[in-house]
């Protein structure tokens, strides 16, 4: 059987399975729950006002653009959400840009990494933390993650090289890395810190909000995200270095309005955020708050519910390294071995439980559903393949660095005994104590 039809045939079966499974017993959560869109699930009427005013003023001022129109004292909506947010923050600059990934790009372009330098990422975190590197010249080296599923401080010890210029510690899955010890080992190893927040905007680590603690930070504000235009991001520092660097990165022509002098000027891309989008952040941004608390108390109660139980069947929860600033948009647990983790996952969304895998077998899925969180889901850095034939960076860099899919072992055994749960903030109180119910029973019956 060829991969196509083995796929199509391994979801007609489970469509099939779970049918039969609702007719002899139905699922302890009976509606249908929220999708985990947190952002975009709050959007109302006052989003649509917010675009219909950005609208109605940037046509009527003709000025469309952030940085001049036909009204040049219209004040630049992208200008008032980076304030906002630098503010929130309480970084000293803010750059809005299309995406995270932009972001990111910006944020290493900001530090002056580029060729012959090493960029130490997680081996679990979404691509675009690993292809920023790539994109600026760079070799990324793949680090483990520890049970807190953000970066190990350890293993960032041991992969490090006299090539090492930076490390991006990921706030994944809406929680803090150890920001602590990753801050203290790149001080003494004078190391640039990144922290990427794409999926923990609103998220603190001891008192202080993600991505205003590295050097540098960077938010998404994709559709997925905790607070969403569909696409965005924003770039966070209090070094006027590295933002001068990634405000002319981000935009080829940048240099009349930062009042840099051709003389200083640095060749850039155009990554810069639309008025629009900025309308709609503002707005979401308002609602961040309470998004993020919304979606704490929902966490709070499921520990609660579950944690005897997941305790007494040899199971633990990830490790949070600062729970108050945990932005709590998924529950993870790990169970003592891969084979519970998968019967608890399956039984799990038999019950309408909104619950995944972290790890998967590739060759399984149809490409729609591939998750490319999980370092051995990146070809293209695993087999050093970029857009020119001659190879990228990894090409002309000064040592030999390899790549195989079990280089991450500690991380490959994490995930694979892990279950994840969504914790959309729109979840009633009900539902709560449903899914509470549904993994203390699955635990019992399948651990
Ligand atoms: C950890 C992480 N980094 C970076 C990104 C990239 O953000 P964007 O999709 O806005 O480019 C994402 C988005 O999913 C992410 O989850």
């Amino acid at each position: 059987m060829t991969t196509v039809n083995r796929q199509t045939a391994h979801k007609a079966l489970n469509v099939l399975r779970r049918r039969v499974r609702w007719f002899v017993r139905p699922p302890r959560v009976p509606s249908a729950l929220p999708p985990m869109f947190p952002g975009a699930l709050r959007m109302d009427d006052q989003e649509e006002a917010a675009v219909v005013e950005a609208v109605r003023a940037v046509v009527r001022s003709k000025k469309l653009f952030r940085f001049y129109g036909l009204s040049p004292f219209q004040p630049s909506t992208v200008r008032e959400l980076e304030r906002a947010f630098a503010n929130r923050l309480a970084t000293r600059h803010a750059l809005a840009v299309n995406s995270g990934t932009s972001a990111l790009v910006c944020a290493l372009v900001g530090l002056g990494i580029g060729p012959g330098d090493e960029v130490i990422v997680p081996a679990y975190t979404w691509f675009s933390t690993a292809s920023a590197v790539v994109a600026v010249g760079a070799v990324p080296i793949i680090a483990e993650v520890d049970e807190s599923l953000t970066l190990d401080p350890a293993d960032v010890e041991r992969k490090l090289s006299p090539y090492t210029k930076a490390l991006i510690a990921v706030h994944m899955r809406g929680a803090p890395a150890d920001m602590d010890r990753l801050s203290a080992f790149a001080r003494s190893r004078n190391l640039r810190v990144v922290e990427d927040a794409a999926q923990a905007v609103g998220g603190s680590f001891r008192g202080r909000p993600l991505g205003s603690i590295g050097d540098v930070g960077a938010h998404s504000f994709q559709m997925s995200k905790i607070m969403t235009a569909g696409e965005g991001g924003m770039l966070t520092t209090s070094d006027g270095t590295v933002h001068r660097r990634a405000a002319m990165y981000h935009d080829t022509a940048v240099c009349p309005h930062l009042g840099v002098s051709l003389d200083d000027w640095l060749p850039g891309v155009n990554l810069r955020m639309s008025e629009l989008h900025a309308a709609v952040l503002l707005v979401q941004l308002g609602r961040l708050a309470q998004t993020v608390d919304d979606m704490r108390t929902r966490k709070a109660r499921l520990k609660e519910l579950v944690g005897d139980r997941l305790r007494a069947r040899g199971g633990r929860f990830r490790t949070i390294h600062d729970s108050r600033g945990d932005t709590s948009i998924a529950l993870i647990f790990f169970l003592p071995d891969p084979n519970s983790a998968k019967r608890v996952t399956a039984a799990l969304a038999d019950e309408n439980v909104p619950a995944s895998p972290l790890y998967q077998d590739l060759a399984y899925l149809p490409h729609d559903h591939i998750d490319l969180h999980a370092f051995t889901a990146w070809t293209p850095i695993l087999r050093k393949r970029t857009w020119s034939a001659e190879g990228g960076p990894w090409h002309r860099h000064p040592r030999e660095v390899t790549y195989s899919a079990d280089m991450c072992p500690a991380t490959l055994d994490l995930l694979r005994r892990a279950v994840h749960i969504d914790v959309s903030p729109e979840l009633s109180a009900q539902q709560v104590e449903q899914i509470g119910a549904a993994i203390v029973a699955v635990l019992a019956a399948h651990t």
